[in-house]
């Protein structure tokens, strides 16, 4: 498949809802070709069908759980078999798990080190090539604001927010002058299933209250991707809280953030 003149194609992990599902929009209405990778086919299917209708059919899908043994070598074959022209990369795809680290089993904690920084250098490592090739070519990576401090009951969520943050700036330095950026995406609460999927719904009345919807905050990082910028925090409020963390003592920002988080943990061990 040849790329339509402008962009070749964009691969978006975590592409089937969420903050993946609205950059893979964005991106097809910028004109980019999508390929947007998840493990459900319904929500893969039905962001496809709305990106063909931006960017004038060049939209598909791969299933894949890239926590299996293979899953990211099947994402990378998948684009390489059908000779998607790559220019953009999208490591999205995250999870977390709330609780205090030594009263969970680590099983449950390897996943989210696995999926938030083993495949996202599994696979940017893959497909670096392929993007080289294509000149211009950008590398999207979604961290957090979490990534900026500690958090008590988060603490592997945090620190492989800080991994995707330090890497990607270590990467954008590598990489200067080879025609590819790296940018770092770091939001603050978005309303998605996230909360869901990390067993945080106790969380969810505050995420209504200060969350954003998916749809500004991908604008806001494929505006900055575009722009060639190192990192974006988007949203009025998190830039103001952003900015506060270099006036404020790391210490109290700590604490204040892991006061809301223990307060929530020990409200749902109680059961309310
Ligand atoms: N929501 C927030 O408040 C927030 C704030 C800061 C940063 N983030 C970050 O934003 C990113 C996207 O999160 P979101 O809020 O959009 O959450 P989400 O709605 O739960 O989306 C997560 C995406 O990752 C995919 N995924 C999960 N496990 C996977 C696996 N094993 N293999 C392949 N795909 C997998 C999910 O698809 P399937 O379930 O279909 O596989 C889904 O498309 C994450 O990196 C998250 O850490 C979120």
């Amino acid at each position: 498949m040849k790329a339509a003149q402008g962009y070749g194609y964009a691969l978006v992990t975590g592409g089937s809802q969420g903050i993946g599902a609205a950059i893979a929009l964005e991106l097809a209405s910028k004109g980019f070709g999508i390929v947007v990778t998840a493990r459900s086919e319904e929500g893969l299917r039905k962001v496809c069908t709305g990106a063909a209708a931006l960017n004038g059919g060049r939209a598909v899908y791969v299933v894949a759980d890239l926590l299996a043994p293979g899953g990211v070598e099947h994402v990378t074959a998948f684009v390489r078999d059908r000779g998607l022209p790559l220019s953009c990369l999208v490591n999205n795809a995250g999870h977390a798990h709330w609780g205090y680290f030594g009263e969970e089993p680590l099983a449950a904690h390897l996943p989210v080190m696995r999926l938030n920084m083993d495949v996202p250098v599994a696979l940017t490592h893959a497909l670096l090539p392929d993007l080289q090739r294509g000149g211009r070519a950008y590398i999207l990576n979604t961290s957090s604001m979490m990534a900026y401090h500690a958090v008590a009951s988060m603490a592997l969520y945090s620190a492989s927010k800080a991994f995707v943050l330090r890497w990607s700036r270590s990467l954008r330095l590598e990489l200067k002058g080879t025609g590819i950026t790296v940018t770092t995406l770091c939001p603050g609460s978005v309303i998605t299933g996230f909360t869901e999927q990390a067993g945080m719904q106790a969380m969810d009345d505050l995420a209504r209250r200060f969350g954003s919807p998916p749809e500004p905050v991908a604008k806001a990082a494929v505006s900055a991707m575009l722009a060639g910028k190192a990192e974006v925090v988007p949203g009025v409020l998190n830039k103001l809280t952003h900015a506060l963390q270099h006036l404020v003592p790391m210490r109290v920002i700590e604490s204040a953030a892991s006061r809301i988080y223990i307060n929530r943990l020990s409200r749902r061990k109680a059961g309310g």
